[in-house]
């Protein structure tokens, strides 16, 4: 049977990690080509080389990942079209705000065959509603497309400490089994879950709430207040996940893309250091000086989200029935103190 050949669209902290699960995976497993092509979005490194060169010479990205070697049968391209072309597989691991302008260049320019699978954590908000990422995919390029996600700190994986993932899938078990071989090693347990838009959601969700335990952090409200934000985040993560998809699961919730997502993300995830900085400057520091400042070129997806969430919930009159994605937003843009993270009293969420 002709071999499946992957592609990962996406060289950040994530997409790095990702080919390096992966690049370990293809050299074992007789079913997968060697190779490994990564799309990388091309800039110049300081010393004048291209990030590019400089990742297929030193099997390294020095920029989002350094000290770790990705595997040396990862190559990588510049060109996005050239990239895709002849595979079967394709792994979507960019910042989320890049998809929509990716996926246009990429009509038409990808396999018949193709399937694909998106590790991005965001949503896209369009006139109908809200669009989730994987949707963008498979509607733009005409792909079925799976999700991964999970408690999935990179740089943690990077270094072969044990985690969990959840893939998302919808119809075929098959494609979605295939997705957890090529992810699956021994400190990286991956299980499938028939849930795809829950499982997304977690994923997508959860950066909200990741912002709201920054703040709390930042103003050293302590533990028992940052626990209650991540219950109330749960809360509103199941509450809006199911009013948007009546199919999405209960137990879906209880997968490594869900609660503990929610948990990694709150102790030790980059959306909670930029708010937790955020907060502690009084809310005077824009997030994006903070992010240019504290991530050297890694994005933040959760703000963004925050106010993609909240265009969402004023469109559909929910914003009552979710005060705490509510704060986060009102927050972030300065219409609030971050010091409203707190102020649920009146309002409880009415939800169930
Ligand atoms: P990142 O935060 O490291 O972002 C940097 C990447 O964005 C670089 O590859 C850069 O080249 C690229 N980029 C910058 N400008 C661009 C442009 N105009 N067009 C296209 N690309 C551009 O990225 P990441 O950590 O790989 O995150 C990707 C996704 O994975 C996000 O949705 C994130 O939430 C999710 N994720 C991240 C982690 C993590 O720990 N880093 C874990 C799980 C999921
Ligand atoms: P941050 O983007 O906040 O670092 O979260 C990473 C993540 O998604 C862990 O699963």
């Amino acid at each position: 049977p002709p071999k499946f050949k992957v592609t990962i669209v996406g060289s950040g902290n994530w997409g790095s990690v990702a080919s390096k699960l992966i690049a370990s995976n293809t050299l074992k497993l007789s079913s997968f080509h060697d190779e490994v092509k990564m799309w990388v979005f091309e800039e110049m490194l300081p010393g004048g080389e291209k990030l590019t060169d400089s990742i297929n010479l030193t099997n390294e990205n020095v920029k989002y990942l350094p000290g770790i070697k990705l595997g040396h049968n990862v190559v990588a391209d510049p060109d996005l079209e050239n990239a895709v072309s002849d595979a079967n597989m394709l792994v979507f691991v960019t910042p989320h705000q890049f998809m929509e302008g990716i996926c246009k260049r990429l009509v038409g320019k990808i396999r018949s065959d193709a399937q694909a699978i998106s590790l991005i954590k965001g949503m896209e908000v369009k006139k109908e509603g809200p669009c989730m990422i994987s949707t963008l995919i498979s509607q733009q390029l005409g792909v079925n497309c799976c999700v991964l996600m999970g408690a999935n700190i990179a740089n943690e994986i990077a270094v072969e400490k044990f985690s969990e993932a959840t893939v998302g899938y919808r119809g075929n078990r098959d494609i979605a089994e295939k997705w957890v071989q090529l992810f699956s090693t021994p400190y990286f347990a991956v299980s499938a879950c028939q849930d795809v838009e829950g499982v997304e959601l977690c994923g997508t969700l959860k950066n909200v709430v990741a912002i709201a335990a920054g703040f709390v952090d930042g103003l050293d409200m302590g533990n028992n207040t940052k626990a209650a934000i991540m219950r109330i985040g749960l809360r509103e993560m199941k509450g809006l996940s199911k009013l948007l998809f009546s199919s999405v699961k209960d137990s879906t919730f209880f997968e490594s893309c869900g609660v503990a997502d929610l948990i990694t993300t709150c102790l030790g995830g980059r959306n909670r250091r930029c708010a937790e900085a955020f907060a502690k400057n009084g809310g005077k520091r824009s997030f994006d000086d903070l992010e240019a400042d504290m991530l050297q070129g890694q994005k933040l997806q959760g703000v963004s989200t925050a106010k993609e969430v909240y265009e969402v919930l004023k469109h559909k009159g929910w914003l009552e029935m979710f005060p705490l994605f509510t704060t986060v937003h009102e927050i972030c843009v300065g219409r609030l103190p971050p010091t409203a993270i707190v102020d649920y009293n009146e309002h409880a969420p009415k939800h169930p």
